[in-house]
């Protein structure tokens, strides 16, 4: 018997509601913790302003990637990504991010703890979708650039504060 393939148009099942919604969870601490990186280089001063303020800009080009990346595989799996910010912020349970113009250890402390959060969400993510390679490989991938991010963002405290 030959396996039926869906036809162009039909969108193929989604895996279930919950895994669709950690997914959006997802999607949507990667699209706060874009906006949350570059507002901390816009504001971050003092003597290791350059360091820092240089070390964050890729982290924000690597995070939009992941994003998009999220975004079109809930699109491919029959989900609808929303990336809308009214939607980001009514679901977002955490804290706003507490620092304005604030110093480097400052900043890259609070930093510390939004990637803590991230990484460890992404992790229970992609354990959620361990019936789905595809997304299951994508979730773990993006962990190990956002577990490399985190460990920047210590080694530098560490530096600041050697
Ligand atoms: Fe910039």
């Amino acid at each position: 018997m030959t396996a039926r393939t869906a036809s162009p148009g039909e969108k193929p099942a989604p895996s279930s509601i919950g895994d669709m919604s950690a997914l959006q969870g997802q999607l949507d601490q990667l699209n706060d913790l874009a906006l949350t990186l570059k507002h901390a280089h816009w504001n971050v001063t003092g003597p290791h302003f350059f360091t820092t303020h240089t070390m964050i800009d890729p982290q924000v080009d690597a995070v939009r990637d992941m994003v998009d990346a999220i975004a079109e595989r809930m699109a491919t799996i029959g989900g609808s990504p929303d990336g809308r910010a009214a939607g980001i912020l009514q679901r977002r349970p955490h804290d706003e991010y507490p620092l304005g113009r604030a110093d480097a250890l400052q900043h890259l402390s609070a930093l510390h703890e939004v990637y803590a959060r991230v990484v460890l969400d992404h992790r229970a993510a992609a354990r959620m979708f361990e019936g789905d390679p595809v997304t299951h490989d994508l979730l773990t991938a993006q962990s190990a650039d956002l577990e490399k991010f985190h460990w920047f963002i210590a080694v530098h405290v560490q530096s600041i504060q050697a």
